[in-house]
Parts: C-alpha cells; sequence; structure tokens
C-alpha cells in the first residue's frame, strides 16, 4: 500500500461523513443553566457584561425553570442575590432567603424533572464579598466557616435541592457538608465539588451579576492558575470526603486540568464555562470579530472533548436548541 492510500480527508468531505465519524457531541442533558435571582425584583434585569442574561424575578426564574425542562437540559444552578448582606451572611440560611425561597420555587414548578442545584457559598451574602466568614485578623476562617456551609446545605436540601455545591474552596467542606446532610436525613441529597476553583480573573462578569463587595481576591483560598498537580490533590481529598460530582472551574483555560482529573475521577466530572469566559466570547463577536455561533459551539465541544460529562455554561437553553434547528442546518451549509 502507498502512503498516497491513506488519506484521512475521506472522511472530511461531506457533512454526513462528518458527522458520522464525529467523536464528540453535546446533549442538553449533559448542560446544566447557571441562573441569578435578585430578592425584590419586579421585571428582570439585564446584566450589562453577560449580554442575554439577567437576573431573575421569582415569576421569570419560575418561566426559565419550564424552559429548562422541556429543552431537556440537565439542570439549573441557583445563585441569590440578596437585599441585605452582613458580615457572617445571615441571609444564606434564612429559611426565607433569596436562594431558600427560589428553590422551593423551582422544586414547586419543575419538581423532578430538571436536577436543581444550589451554589452553597457566602460571598453573595457577605457585606466583605468573601466566600466565608473572617477571622479577628480579617483571614478566611476555615473551620468557623464551614459549620456556615453545613447549615446551608441542609435548608438547600429541605427546600427541595437535589445536588448542593460548595464553591468557596474552603479545606473540608465536603466532608463537613456531607456530615451533616446524613445527620439531617438528608442523606440522598447528593454534593456537586467545586474541587479546582481556580482563583480566576474571569469570575469578573459574574461579580457584577451578583452585586459583589469584593475588594480583594480569593487567593488564600482558592487555587493558583499556575497550579496542575494540586487539582488531583483537591479532587482526591473531595472524593474521599464523599463528593458525588467533581468540578474544574474556569473550563476554556483549564482543559489540561480537566483532562487530568476526567483521567481519574471515579465520579461524574462537571466543567463552569464561567462568566469571563462568556463575555469574551460575546464581546469579539458583538465587534464582528469572531463568527459567534462557531466559537460558541467550538468552546463547549472543547470542554467536553476534554473530558467534562457535564458542563455548566450560560449557554445551556441555546447550544440545547441547536439539537432542533441550528445544528441540523449548520450540516447543510458549506
Ligand atoms: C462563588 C461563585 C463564583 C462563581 C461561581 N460561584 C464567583 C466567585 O468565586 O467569585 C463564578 C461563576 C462565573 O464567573 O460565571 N459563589
Amino acid at each position: 500500500m502507498t502512503s498516497r492510500a491513506i488519506r484521512p480527508r475521506r472522511l472530511r468531505r461531506t457533512p454526513a461523513l462528518r458527522d458520522m465519524a464525529t467523536q464528540t457531541r453535546l446533549h442538553p442533558g449533559d448542560l446544566v443553566l447557571p441562573v441569578f435571582i435578585r430578592e425584590g425584583l419586579t421585571t428582570p434585569v439585564p446584566i450589562a457584561s453577560l449580554p442575554g442574561v439577567v437576573q431573575h424575578t421569582r415569576d421569570s426564574l419560575r418561566r426559565t425553570a419550564t424552559a429548562a425542562a422541556e429543552a431537556g437540559l440537565g439542570g439549573l444552578m441557583l445563585f441569590g442575590v440578596p437585599e441585605r448582606r452582613d458580615a457572617v451572611g445571615s441571609g444564606a440560611t434564612d429559611p426565607d432567603g433569596v436562594l431558600t425561597v427560589a428553590v422551593r420555587d423551582v422544586a414547586g414548578e419543575v419538581g423532578d424533572d430538571l436536577v436543581i442545584m444550589t451554589d452553597v457559598c457566602l460571598d453573595e451574602f457577605t457585606d466583605h464579598g468573601h466566600c466565608g466568614v473572617l477571622a479577628a485578623d480579617g483571614s478566611v476562617d476555615n473551620d468557623a466557616t464551614l459549620a456556615r456551609y453545613a447549615d446551608m446545605a441542609v435548608l438547600h436540601a429541605a427546600a427541595g435541592a437535589h445536588v448542593v455545591a460548595p464553591s468557596g474552596m474552603m479545606d473540608g467542606q465536603v466532608g463537613a457538608i456531607r456530615e451533616a446532610l446524613e445527620a439531617a436525613g438528608q442523606q440522598d441529597t447528593a454534593i456537586l465539588a467545586y474541587s479546582a476553583k481556580y482563583a480566576s480573573g474571569l469570575y469578573g462578569p459574574f461579580r457584577e451579576a451578583v452585586e459583589s463587595t469584593l475588594a480583594g481576591d480569593r487567593r488564600t483560598y482558592q487555587m493558583d492558575p499556575a497550579n496542575r498537580r494540586e487539582a488531583l490533590r483537591e479532587t482526591e481529598l473531595d472524593v474521599a470526603e464523599g463528593a458525588d460530582l467533581l468540578m474544574v472551574k474556569p473550563a476554556g483555560s483549564y482543559l489540561d486540568v480537566l483532562a487530568d482529573v476526567a483521567a481519574w475521577s471515579p465520579v461524574p466530572v462537571a466543567a463552569y464555562q464561567v462568566s469571563g469566559e462568556y463575555a469574551m466570547i460575546e464581546a469579539a463577536a458583538a465587534h464582528g470579530w469572531i463568527d459567534r455561533d462557531r466559537v460558541v459551539q467550538e468552546s463547549l465541544v472543547s470542554i467536553r472533548r476534554a473530558g467534562a460529562d457535564l458542563i455548566l455554561t450560560y449557554y445551556a437553553l441555546e447550544a440545547a436548541g441547536w439539537r432542533a434547528g441550528g445544528l441540523a442546518e449548520r450540516r447543510h451549509t458549506p
């Protein structure tokens, strides 16, 4: 056989051949839509740095939950924006706080048709914007924060959350939450551990979305973007503490980390395409510098290809629609 007979281009010749040979597909069930609900709103408020994303009212959140269930999405990740904040983030453990009410609303609307996930973190509820409570010297107090996370998780589970997701990167957070859930009789609530969460500059638009008051950064508790090996240590600890799912965050700039974790993990691995990743695509597209739809699709396929079983993305609803129309349409365009 001459080397000329080996022609990889054969499988690239027609859209149908390419579609048949493709190795990575997106499915709506693998996508999770992050949503923001702000206390006291009567109409949804757009988020300037996240075009197309809003702070929801109770009503618009319920409608979005229904749309997500109809689109076959995997789930929703809920973030609350409270009216009042204080040093310990009291609103986070208020049975009638914004996030707890949102969980009850969504559970009442879609029940088990959608996986309801909640952010277990204090940063939206503290007046200093850190993910935990502070010690006298101003540092984030790891163990005092664990007790707050445990209370929050139990509250969310009782309100109807299927999955609680601690995103602060406190040491021992998964174990503390697991123990509290067991003790509260909520043993069936799963934990999605933000295991490898980097102290990234890519959360900027999210901070606008939740009206964050954070002045400094999270480098004393979240990971150094330069570190790869440490992600395995963090994920191993979380699995040992009882995590049901793991997460790498952000996604696009951390595909090597995602591939490492996916190769090792005995549980499903999520990746979070964060607000800054979304904003960068939208901003470049608004200038006409990139083909928006192609780049959105490429960004999500790349995250899947690197090993993510599920993707948290602000594009979730849009991407779910591709199957019905967009993707098939594109197949017939050269
Ligand atoms: C913490 C949390 C953040 C994000 C998810 N959970 C913000 C932060 O760590 O500052 C960011 C997600 C995004 O940027 O889209 N509650």
